[in-house]
């Protein structure tokens, strides 16, 4: 039998294929609140400019509370025969209330609802990155607070390059996710504008009150264009991108700390609540959340392809392949939403490990340069000159088996004669660090104010 909520035209029902291809059910039933919210705004709305009557609409109200606790409680009963949330919603309603629940389309078009609806839950996730990240970022910052003055070497091509600090390391990743959460903020200010009153395209005949719903809602105006309304989903690409840029973020300290933890480097011991054993080595502890957190990137940046993709050819407005926009979307941001706290988890719970930190920076020449820093600054050679003759000493000590403050003065003289004894103050990793006071550079006090200033703005 046709279907009962369009089938007037049809005289036979769909195949089983056809059902299971436009079947939404399965998925967009994760936009029921939203669906139930938009339609009481809806339902209010048409009730306010004299569409439907207070009676009618009171019985929906009821109705559409009753759906809710249904679904919420479980017992609701998801049909595939009825394609997808708004349809199952509205049949059960019919169930419950009968004959005015038929009232509740007026005006109205599965077009501009499902736009409304998954606005709102992109909305929604916007706010959960939010919150996410700066709870990571406050991990990041009490870190830092703790290390700001620890050594460790800073990298360069993965090579040692020169001594920094744990704080500023951490500091840097607060940087990095604090321009992340802005992207959300931005995409947010964007999206909020509301589709619903767009009807299936074209506005409506009706006398609606769009910018009643749109304030029910929490969009900041109603859509300006009703063909635009229903036609795009650029404010789900914007997320998935805002989203990708993060997970990639994240997938590089995740890195990081696979490497760190690692026995060659030592860097970190990451707790056990996020490490795993091996069944076969029983030595070994797994930096598994890392090295999720790491593939994330893949599943989010896959999401975004393949939405940019559905989209890129659509001629406007609606076109069914703007189904496949949510379960893209959906896993997207159930990935980053782990990502985010499992990342926040291993933070607060890792421990550096000092010892190690220093002994890394003090190895690799990581004071090199500010050997020919001290040779431009003592002895007014030209830095040219100075990366030289530092460069030769390097070689020297790499030959004799040692580390530049391990070299003679003698030595150092046979290499340049002005060279004095107090340039072993500047070779050793803490001076080096101490000296790197150039704002937003790594010397602890620096790290320090950058902590202070974070701390104020993450309350
Ligand atoms: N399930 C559909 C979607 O997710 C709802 C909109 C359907 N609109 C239509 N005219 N067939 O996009």
């Amino acid at each position: 039998k046709s279907n009962a909520m369009w089938g007037g035209r049809f005289a036979a029902g769909p195949d089983a294929i056809m059902e299971a291809i436009n079947a939404s059910i399965g998925f967009d039933k994760r936009l029921y609140a939203q669906d139930i919210r938009g339609s009481r705004a809806h339902a209010a709305m048409l009730a306010a400019q004299g569409i439907l009557t207070d009676k009618d609409a009171e019985a929906i109200r009821e109705g559409l509370l009753t759906v809710l606790s249904e679904i919420e409680g479980g017992t609701f009963e998801f049909s595939t025969a009825l394609e997808d949330i708004h349809m199952n919603v509205e049949a059960r309603l019919k169930a419950l209330i009968g004959e005015p629940a038929g009232r509740l389309h007026t005006a109205r078009s599965r077009n501009d609802q499902v736009a409304t609806d998954f606005r709102l839950w992109v909305r929604d996730q916007c706010d959960a990155a939010i919150d996410g990240l700066t709870a990571l970022m406050s991990a990041l910052v009490t870190q830092a607070e703790a290390g700001a003055d620890w050594v460790m070497p800073g990298f360069t091509h993965l090579q040692t390059a020169q001594p920094v600090t744990w704080g500023h390391h951490m500091m840097a990743y607060v940087e990095m996710f604090a321009r992340d959460r802005s992207r959300f903020t931005d995409a947010r200010v964007r999206m909020n504008e509301s589709p619903l009153g767009a009807a299936a395209l074209a506005g409506t005949s009706f006398p609606i009150d769009r910018h009643a719903t749109a304030t029910a809602l929490g969009f900041d105006r109603p859509s300006a264009n009703s063909l635009d309304a229903v036609a795009d989903r650029d404010f789900a690409l914007e997320f998935l991108s805002a989203a990708a840029i993060c997970a990639m973020h994240l997938s590089r300290f995740a890195e990081e700390l696979v490497i760190w933890s690692s026995a060659q480097f030592r860097f970190v011991a990451l707790s056990d609540r996020f490490s795993t054993g091996s069944s076969i080595m029983p030595q070994k502890k797994n930096p598994d959340a890392a090295e999720l957190i790491r593939a994330k990137i893949g599943r989010i940046l896959g999401a975004q392809v393949a939405l940019f993709t559905i989209m890129k050819g659509l001629p406007l407005t609606y076109s069914k392949d703007m189904q496949e926009d949510k379960e893209q979307t959906f896993d997207a941001a159930d990935s980053l939403m782990l990502a985010l706290a499992a990342m926040e988890g291993m933070v607060k719970d890792m421990e550096a490990n000092r010892p190690s930190l220093e002994a890394a920076a003090s190895s690799g020449f990581s004071t090199a340069t500010d050997l020919a820093d001290w040779l431009v600054r003592e002895l007014d050679l030209p830095f040219r000159d100075a990366h030289h003759v530092t460069g030769t000493l390097v070689a020297m000590a790499e030959k004799k088996g040692c580390d530049l403050p391990d070299l003679s003065l003698a030595e150092m003289q046979s290499v340049h004669e002005g060279i004095r004894d107090d340039v072993f103050g500047v070779l050793g990793v803490h001076n080096s660090v101490a000296s790197r006071m150039s704002y937003g550079g790594t010397a602890p006090d620096q790290v320090r104010a950058q902590v202070a200033r974070w701390k104020e703005m993450l309350g």
